[in-house]
C-alpha cells in the first residue's frame, strides 16, 4: 500500500512506485523517488495561494532577502530577454500569474499581458499593486491551467513561472500542452533541476531529515520531452545559477514545417 503523508497544507502526499533512471550520467543513479514525493492530490499550489495571508506575504517571504532579489531579477531578466528581446511581447499569457511579477515587467515594455491564476487572493494583491502602476495594460482572469478560456494562439508568448514545481508529472504534461495551444510562437517555462547541486544537496537532506514532503523537481530531459510533445523545437535551457542553483527555464519556439 503507498505510505500516505501530510504537509502543513493537509494535502495528502502519497509514495510513488520506485522507477530508476541515471540523471547524472554513467555510474550515478538518482531513482525517481528521490526527485520528489508524488502526489495524491496532483495540484498543492491550488490550495496553498488561496489564503489570504500566503497570498498577502508570497513577495515579502520570497523576494525580500538579498539572494532573493537577486534571484526576482534573475527570473524577470530571463523572461525578458526570451520574449521581449525576441519580438513576442505583443500580446503575452503570464499563467499562473500570482501577484504578476513578471506581467507587470512584461506589460512596463509595452506588452499586452493577460495574467491568470486559479487563486483570487493572489490576484487580489496585483490589484492592490497595479493602484499605484500607471498606464500599463494588463488584465486578470481567474482559471485554472488545465483548461484556459481563450482561442488557440491566442497570445505571442505564454510564459510559466514557478508552478511546474507544485504539481505531478501527468498534470504537468497536460499544463504544457494547454499553454503550448494558446501560445504562437515563444514558451517560457520555469523548472527545479535535481541534478544541480542544490538539487543534490535537497535530496540529502530530505534523506537525512526524513521529510516527508519534498517539492518535487522536474529532469530537464522530461521537460524538454513535454514540451517537444506540445508542439515546440527549437529549445534553449538557461540555467539561472548554472549547476549550483536548481532554478531552470526552458525557452520554447514553435516548430516551423
Ligand atoms: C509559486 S506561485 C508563482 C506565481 C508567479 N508565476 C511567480 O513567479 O511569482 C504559484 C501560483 O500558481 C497558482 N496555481 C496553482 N495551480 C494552478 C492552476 N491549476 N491554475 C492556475 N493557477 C494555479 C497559484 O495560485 C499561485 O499563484
Amino acid at each position: 500500500m503507498p505510505q500516505d503523508a501530510r504537509n502543513g497544507t493537509g494535502v495528502a502526499y502519497r509514495r510513488p512506485a520506485v522507477h530508476t533512471k541515471s540523471v547524472l550520467g554513467a555510474g550515478v543513479r538518482i531513482s525517481r523517488r528521490m526527485l520528489g514525493w508524488d502526489m495524491a492530490t496532483p495540484s498543492v499550489g491550488r490550495l496553498t495561494y488561496s489564503d489570504r495571508a500566503v497570498a498577502r506575504n508570497y513577495e515579502k517571504t520570497r523576494f525580500s532577502s538579498m539572494l532573493g532579489r537577486v534571484v526576482d531579477r534573475l527570473e524577470k531578466r530571463a523572461v525578458v530577454e526570451a520574449v521581449v528581446t525576441q519580438g513576442d511581447a505583443n500580446a503575452a499569457l503570464e499563467a499562473p500569474c500570482g501577484t504578476a511579477r513578471i506581467g507587470l515587467v512584461l506589460a512596463s515594455l509595452g506588452a499586452k499581458v493577460v495574467g491568470v491564476d486559479i487563486s483570487l487572493e493572489m490576484i487580489r494583491v496585483v490589484k492592490g499593486k497595479l493602484a499605484t502602476s500607471q498606464g500599463m495594460t494588463i488584465e486578470f482572469v481567474r482559471s485554472d491551467i488545465e483548461r484556459l478560456p481563450f482561442r488557440a494562439a491566442a497570445f505571442d508568448a505564454a510564459v510559466c513561472v514557478r508552478l511546474m514545481n507544485l504539481v505531478s508529472p501527468s498534470l504537468r504534461s497536460k499544463m504544457i500542452e494547454e499553454l503550448a495551444r494558446v501560445a504562437s510562437n515563444c514558451l517560457v517555462v520555469s523548472y527545479l533541476d535535481p541534478s544541480t547541486l542544490k538539487g543534490i544537496l535537497r535530496r540529502l537532506q530530505g534523506a537525512v531529515c526524513r521529510e516527508t514532503c519534498k517539492l518535487p523537481t522536474t529532469m530537464i530531459s522530461d521537460a524538454l520531452l513535454d514540451i517537444r510533445g506540445a508542439g515546440f523545437g527549437n529549445l534553449l535551457v538557461k540555467r539561472l545559477f548554472g549547476r549550483i542553483g536548481e532554478s531552470c527555464f526552458v525557452v520554447a519556439r514553435k516548430s516551423r514545417v
